[in-house]
């Protein structure tokens, strides 16, 4: 408050846990991300942050619930990219990104890989671009939802080959791997944060990453586009959002944990172990989240119409 002027009770925020809701299964690369953030954010905030898992309609679900929240500083969710495409994959969508939230700040940038089950034919990618235009809808590709990035990936991977195949949609990335482990399924396009022991113990093929560059922490594998798809690329961003409404004293101060969380060791390191970068100081302000999150809105908006793939 300002000196002399009454307490309110933003002066002894927060005075008891707060929720994080997480959009896709426990486990998953948006939960890992979560949790970890959670756990270095409770040190600066002197209550714990407690993740919860609102899992379905590609993460829109836990959106529509944050959007609903009460605005006190106990309720956020931490979202990707889809919050930026939602928008043009539901006819129906409960929220507006753009207009239902308090924006905190951006957390980190993650890759895609795209795996296949450990005993699908192709070797590598030059061979599985053939084996997919063969094969089209045989094959089965997992994916978290409409709405989910592995969503976004498979989409363009499909555009790009111009093929089809049978889409499979889980509650996360996190069963959707599990599906590709067993043999169930045979194609995830998933971040890093939840497969590079996997790549590493070799339980999946890889067949490339999904950024433009190659990538350190799996410096021999190459990207899609070096493979033939030119121009191909996702590149995954995090932000971190409360109800519209959410006091500004509020939002100041979780956002201050936040940027503190992003220089803790335990959180960095585990971040860049996983292949995931931290954002920019510009991007871990709340208007460094709100013109970005505009900026991909305009983006992603065209492409998805383009491709004609949407939920009534
Ligand atoms: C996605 O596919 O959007 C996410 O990786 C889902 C998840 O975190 O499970």
């Amino acid at each position: 408050c300002l000196a002399g002027g009454p307490a309110t009770a933003q002066d002894n925020y927060p005075n008891h846990a707060i929720s994080l809701v997480v959009p896709f299964a426990a486990g998953g690369p948006t939960d890992v991300v979560a949790r970890s953030l959670g756990a270095a954010m409770s040190k600066t905030l002197g209550q714990s942050i407690i993740v919860e898992n609102r899992p379905g309609a590609g993460g829109t679900l836990a959106a529509t619930h944050v959007a609903r929240a009460a605005p006190d500083g106990y309720t956020f969710l931490i979202h990707h990219n889809g919050m930026a495409t939602a928008p043009a994959l539901y006819r129906k969508l409960p929220f507006n990104p753009l207009t239902d939230f308090a924006y905190v700040g951006q957390v980190a940038d993650v890759p895609m890989t795209l795996l296949g089950r450990k005993d699908l034919p192709p070797a590598d990618m030059v061979e599985f671009i053939k084996y997919a235009r063969a094969n089209g809808n045989k094959i089965n590709l997992a994916n978290a939802g409409l709405g989910a990035v592995s969503q976004l990936c498979g989409m363009l991977l499909q555009e790009a080959l111009g093929t089809q195949f049978t889409t499979i949609p889980y509650a996360g990335t996190a069963p959707a791997l599990t599906a590709l482990l067993g043999g169930q399924v045979d194609v995830l396009c998933d971040q890093t944060t939840q497969t590079i022991p996997h790549i590493k113990a070799q339980r999946v093929k890889l067949y490339g990453v999904t950024t433009l560059d190659r990538i350190k922490t799996l410096p021999d594998a190459s990207t899609l586009q070096e493979s033939g798809l030119k121009g191909f690329e996702v590149k995954v961003w995090h932000g971190v959002y409360a109800p519209k409404g959410t006091p500004p004293e509020v939002v100041a101060k979780f956002n201050a944990s936040l940027r503190a969380a992003l220089q803790d060791p335990a959180f960095t390191q585990k971040m860049a172990e996983l292949g995931a970068e931290i954002v920019p100081e510009a991007k871990q302000t709340p208007a460094g989240l709100q013109s970005w999150l505009q900026s991909e809105v305009d983006k992603w908006g065209p492409i998805i119409r383009k491709a004609g793939v949407y939920a009534d």
